[in-house]
């Protein structure tokens, strides 16, 4: 049967909870590509009254189509996040079922998020944008409500850029504790610092290789990042694997996987997207590694726990922010933060 809820636009607004259902369990039986199964929450019904007082009944939000994804990053590309088309497709493709739309009756993206799996019933709310010329509406806060209700949950939390931690409270979000934002900062490398941190290392470094990932590696690539974040992370770090430039290092004596780095260009600048290394020797190997890796510039961005800024000495910062990290439903399960040198965008999913 088609689906005439994308046809009679009309009738959006009194869609009812029956037809959301059927929505939601029809994109599912397309998403073959899915690696993640769901269990599928009933809709409850929309107050129609609120919808028509917020003014964002003309509004629908549901999972993301394959023919929607690009225009979904086009809204998130313009907060200049650290995302790649290549890599938001990939994302999108692996779990349809995480990414999620708001569309006007046109068929118009208007807003888009995404929810990032980390422990048992508890994910990360990423990519939460509304386009431009929409907000200020309600649908920020129809597209978090909405697709709450379509899947499973019981702790959501994120990372909020600065200016939209009262949007987050407004939703009954709380700050999480102990609280584990993220810092932000743009460096301009100083090559010779790190230089100089690997001669004094001396022979140390002469046990570790650095080498790109080799395919032939995944499984054991993808164990060491979800022991390094203490979830399965399996999906996020195949797509990293499959779209960034990656290094990984390794024990030469007894070839123990013992960190890598996944970094890619945007905007002039190298965002490293995920640093994770058993040690600050190892982490400098890499990090002096994947500079070379991207010659035409030194300016890098790291977002980091504030337990561990390690990397930051080797730069003069030009920028810095934090983010403020908020829950809801509880406090999210504390990930181990020492051997994390920078995060990655799953990390945060902005
Ligand atoms: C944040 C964002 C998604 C909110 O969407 P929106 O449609 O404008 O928000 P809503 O109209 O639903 O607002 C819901 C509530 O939050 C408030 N709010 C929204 N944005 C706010 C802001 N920047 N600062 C303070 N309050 C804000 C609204 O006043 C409203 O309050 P109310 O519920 O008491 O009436 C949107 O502004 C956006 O896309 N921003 C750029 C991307 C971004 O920052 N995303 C969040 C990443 S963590």
């Amino acid at each position: 049967m088609p689906n005439r809820i994308c046809t009679r636009p009309l009738r959006w607004a009194r869609i009812t909870n029956d037809q959301c259902v059927t929505t939601v369990i029809r994109s599912s039986q397309r998403d073959e590509g899915s690696e993640i199964k769901y269990t599928e929450q009933p809709v409850d019904p929309v107050k129609e009254g609120n919808m028509e007082q917020n003014g964002t009944s003309e509004f629908f939000c549901r999972h993301i189509k394959h023919d929607e994804v690009e225009e979904a990053y086009n809204i998130v590309d313009k907060e200049g996040w650290n995302l790649t088309l290549e890599k938001f497709r990939l994302l999108c493709k692996k779990q349809p079922r995480n990414f999620y739309v708001a569309v006007t009756p046109d068929g118009e993206v208007a807003g888009t998020v995404s929810y990032t799996q980390t422990f048992a019933d508890e994910y990360i709310l990423g990519n939460l944008v509304v386009k431009e010329t929409m907000r200020k509406k309600g649908l920020g806060r129809k597209i978090v409500q909405d697709t709450l209700e379509m899947f499973r949950h019981k702790v959501i939390h994120l990372t909020a850029v600065p200016g939209a931690d009262q949007f987050y409270l407004n939703l009954g979000f709380q700050m999480s504790e102990p609280q584990q934002g993220h810092e932000i900062r743009h460096i301009l490398v100083d090559v010779k610092l790190v230089d100089g941190r690997v001669q004094a290392m001396g022979n140390a470094a002469d046990d570790i290789s650095i080498a790109p990932f080799d395919k032939a590696n995944l499984e054991e690539f993808i164990r060491f990042d979800s022991h390094m974040r203490g979830y399965d992370n399996t999906v996020y770090a195949s797509v990293v694997a499959g779209c960034t430039k990656v290094l990984v290092a390794r024990r030469k004596s007894n070839k123990k996987f013992v960190g890598y780095v996944s970094a890619f260009m945007k905007r002039e600048e190298i965002v490293l997207d995920g640093l994770f290394a058993d040690s600050d020797d190892i982490a400098t190997l890499l990090f002096r590694e994947i500079l070379n890796q991207f010659p035409e510039t030194t300016k890098v961005k790291l977002q980091m726990f504030p337990s561990n800024q390690f990397l930051v000495q080797f730069g003069q910062v030009v920028m810095s922010e934090v983010y403020n990290r908020y829950s809801l439903g509880g406090n999210p399960t504390p990930v181990p933060e020492a051997k994390t040198y920078n995060v990655s965008d799953c990390d945060y999913a902005l």
